[in-house]
């Protein structure tokens, strides 16, 4: 089960081990800005990799994209952003701090945190304002209304001012769809939580455009896609649950929208990581008529033109990186030892470092051995080569970067060419020939575990 505590056991983990440091930091840090470190961006590359493939890749009915992520200022105002893409706010006058008008309920007091803002005797509450989210700045030399740009807040507007170009580029017949990934940004009033809610992230977007009238089916077989994929990453079924928006939830695009949460634990709980939308035709409709531009499909073969719907499916990189995380972390007891250990049992194709290869001495031609076949391992997978220290602490280390697999160059091996290997999750152990660790190691990283397992090595 989550424990309480598990975000903050993250934050310091993630920074000991090189998953995720915060932004600027010797700076004082920048608000809700993070940095992935060198293991992060190998466990976010692998999530991105991942869904390119099931999205673009592995599907012939869906063309991958990658849109600017400065746009041209009307696109905005078509989409609603500007008029209504805002919180409300509201600031206190005593303490100065910020609070979503609509989230009091959460949030604590500065000065008295069991108390809610405006239940202390010093609060002083303004009226609500609307914030927008949206990131303002200018193009070009002249700081004026008429040069303003926004970076985008959702990458979806590219997808829909691009409909056409590669529906016609790539002569794909309606139903069929759109993905990419890329940068996003939101001024948010009430970021946190680490990597849950930043003002700079990563979506991976897709959008699938269908007939109108299809599109609830579309929908249904979307969301259970969407789970299957989310349960692939080694996610807990019974942290995965769906949660259907109601009226006053559904945003102005919206017919019918599910999130996929998954269960952070402590404080936080269930929380969206994915959201499956039926945007209907509003965004095509919208910038056809704020761009006096013709988006209508054409579908010679039953002699119709229409404005398709729009099934969108919407995922944050961060977010599913942070759901990983909390996943993957475990603290166990070990027999015969004091310590415990720290692991996390990512599922190896998403692991940031498949092996750590470690010669048992320093001495025998054990380094040059463990050198040779760290080198043709690279070739493969990332793999990390250590030798300083006593083993136990060195398996103990890649434990905590969630590798999967210790392959130990002991004084066996120079004479007889063979090597353990060490499996992360029940450290138990297996001896196989140098000649055939990649190919046995290819065949456990399919796998969604790294015990020892004999049907894997014969
Ligand atoms: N195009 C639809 C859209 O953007 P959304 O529910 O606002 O929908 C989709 O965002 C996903 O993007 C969320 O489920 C979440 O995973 C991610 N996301 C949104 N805001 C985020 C933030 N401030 N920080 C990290 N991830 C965020």
């Amino acid at each position: 089960m989550p424990r309480p505590d598990v975000l903050e056991t993250l934050v310091s983990l993630a920074k000991r081990r090189g998953f995720i440091f915060q932004s600027s930091e010797i700076y004082g840090g920048t608000g809700s800005v993070w940095d992935y470190g060198p293991l992060g961006v190998e466990l976010k590359n692998n999530v991105k990799a991942r869904w390119w493939n099931a999205m673009v890749r592995e599907r012939d009915d869906v063309e991958g994209l990658d849109a600017a992520i400065l746009m041209h200022p009307k696109v905005w105002e078509a989409s609603g952003h500007v008029s209504g893409f805002s919180d409300p706010l509201v600031d206190c006058r005593a303490c100065k701090a910020r609070f979503r008008a609509d989230k009091l309920g959460d949030a604590a007091c500065p000065r008295k945190p069991s108390k809610q803002p405006g239940e202390h005797a010093d609060c002083q509450l303004t009226e609500p304002r609307q914030f927008n989210l949206m990131f303002k700045t200018f193009m070009g030399p002249v700081e004026e209304s008429a040069s303003v740009v926004y970076l985008r807040p959702e990458t979806a507007q590219g997808i829909f001012v691009n409909f056409l170009n590669v529906q016609q580029a790539t002569r794909q017949k309606v139903p069929f769809g759109i993905a990419q990934i890329g940068k996003a940004f939101r001024n948010e009033i009430t970021p946190g939580n680490f990597i849950f809610r930043t003002r700079e992230f990563e979506q991976m977007e897709m959008q699938f455009f269908v007939e109108p009238g299809t599109d609830m089916a579309h929908f249904e077989r979307w969301k259970q896609d969407r789970l299957e994929w989310l349960l692939g990453l080694g996610l807990d079924r019974d942290r995965l649950a769906f949660h259907q928006h109601t009226d006053k939830e559904l945003a102005h695009y919206a017919r019918a929208a599910f999130d996929i949460n998954f269960d952070f634990g402590g404080t936080l709980g269930f929380q969206e990581i994915e959201g499956v939308h039926n945007r209907s035709d509003f965004d095509l409709r919208q910038h056809q008529e704020y761009s006096s531009k013709k988006l209508e499909y054409v579908d010679q073969a039953n002699n119709k033109r229409y404005l398709p719907y729009v099934i969108e499916t919407s995922v944050g990189a961060d977010r599913v990186t942070l759901a990983l995380l909390v996943n993957a972390l475990r603290e166990e007891a070990v027999e015969g030892e004091q310590e415990g250990r720290t692991v996390m049992g990512f599922h190896p194709a998403l692991a940031p470092i498949k092996a750590g290869v470690f010669p048992l001495t320093k001495k025998d031609g054990q380094p040059e051995m463990a050198e040779r076949l760290a080198a043709a391992l690279r070739k493969r997978f990332p793999v990390f080569y250590d030798e300083a220290g006593a083993i136990g602490r060195r398996y103990r280390r890649q434990d905590e970067a969630g590798t999967p697999f210790g392959i130990t160059i002991d004084g066996d091996s120079t004479a007889n060419d063979s090597v353990t290997i060490r499996f992360r999750d029940d450290m138990g152990q297996i001896r196989v020939a140098t000649s055939r660790v990649a190919e046995v190691l290819g065949r456990y990283l399919e796998a969604d575990h790294a015990r020892a397992d004999s049907r894997l090595v014969e």
